[in-house]
């Protein structure tokens, strides 16, 4: 595991002091030495909601129950062994003002320290992502490496953005077909560098078909909450792949895929995208264009996994049929995805393009 930089102690005034392990855009991960190894994940979002006064610790409890019905929906939809167990409960925190200042701008102190409740989720270690392991293990590939399609080539090559534009019309709108290259053309795309790493045998193998198969099962088990909930891909180690190793079988494991609240869905996707394909293009604020950016990414990514698997499921679909899409949609979704990384802060301007 990597040892990351040094975040909030969010430990302070307990007797433990486990070891930072990762932290994503919504988890600060640390090792606890609990049985064969476990893992806590703080969530940070909630600190800095609860601090802004915009959620209470009775919100929290409610999306711990949802969180384990929806939990329960990923097990049954991609398989119990692919699914790490966890728990959650509310963990709470002992920070400084110094500390709640840099976690939630523009907060003002009542005191030099704060109690702040949040979302804990508890794991067992996946022994592949620890680095000091002792017994060589099956190497890990992640599906997601910490980026959005929209941040990870240069839109100005018109070569990568032709490539860009008519994958997302096949995976996304399922207009025409997959560009016909090579797989690995795709990577570092509109899918991260590292599928490159996966051969022809391992995209068809027994796990990753199965992986395949539960996303329409998910949207299926999820559908009453707007036609089925998103997953979150993108981050890092959220979905790795485990590759065949002396005697042992490959794997698929999702470690992290549940989208982090508020859920997006399939009908906010859609509603989203046939905005942004209007004759006059609307105005977006900050969020909807995340949104839109998270949830293209999404399908891609997943209809990508089913397509390159050469399995038997359809694409996810939450379009209507017949609709006319401008032929600059993708340019309009690029540039709406970059406006929002800019405007959190995540990305900087591209001057030729935007
Ligand atoms: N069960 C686990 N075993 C070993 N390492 C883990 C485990 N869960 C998470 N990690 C490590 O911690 C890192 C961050 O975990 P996690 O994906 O839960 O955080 P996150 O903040 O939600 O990330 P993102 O927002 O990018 O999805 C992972 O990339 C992984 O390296
Ligand atoms: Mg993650």
């Amino acid at each position: 595991m990597t040892h990351e930089r040094k975040g909030p102690d969010f430990w302070r005034g307990t007797n433990l002091n486990p070891l930072l392990v990762g932290a994503g855009g919504e988890h600060s991960v640390y090792s606890l030495p609990i049985g064969d190894g476990r893992v806590a994940k703080i969530n940070r979002l909630f600190v800095t909601s609860y601090l802004r006064g915009e959620i209470t610790t009775e919100d929290m409890k409610q999306v711990i129950a949802r969180r384990k019905v929806r939990h329960e929906a990923l097990k049954r939809s991609f398989g119990n062994t692919h699914v790490l167990d966890e728990f959650s409960d509310i963990f709470v925190g002992t920070l400084t003002s110094e500390e709640c200042s840099t976690l939630a701008p523009g907060y003002s102190p009542t005191g030099s320290v704060e109690f702040v409740p949040t979302v804990m989720v508890l794991q067992k270690v996946l022994p592949e992502l620890e680095k000091d392991q002792p017994f060589p293990m099956r190497r890990a590939i992640s599906l997601g490496d910490q980026q959005y399609a929209e941040q990870r080539f240069d839109p100005t090559d018109p070569k990568a953005f032709a490539l860009y534009e008519a994958a997302s019309d096949f995976l996304v709108l399922g207009k025409g077909n997959m560009p016909f290259v090579s797989r690995t053309d795709h990577c570092g795309i509109w899918v991260p560098s590292m599928w490159k790493e996966l051969s022809g045998s391992e995209w068809r193998s027994p796990p990753m078909r199965e992986f395949a198969a539960g996303f329409a099962r998910f949207t299926h088990e999820t559908r009453d909450n707007g036609e089925g909930e998103a997953l979150d891909l993108s981050g890092e180690n959220n979905a790795v792949y485990l590759c065949k190793k002396d005697g042992q079988e490959a794997d698929v494991k999702l470690l992290d895929v549940l989208y982090p609240h508020p859920v997006l869905t399939m009908a906010r996707i859609r509603n989203l995208l046939l905005k942004a394909n209007k004759d006059i293009m609307p105005e977006f604020s900050t969020s909807e264009k995340m949104q839109l950016m998270n949830g293209v990414n999404y399908l891609r990514m997943a209809n990508g996994i089913i397509e390159f698997s050469e399995g038997p499921e359809d694409f996810l679909n939450p379009f209507p049929q017949g609709v006319s899409w401008r032929s600059d949609i993708w340019r309009r979704v690029f540039t709406l995805s970059r406006e929002g990384l800019v405007e959190r802060g995540l990305a900087s301007p591209i001057p030729n393009f935007l």
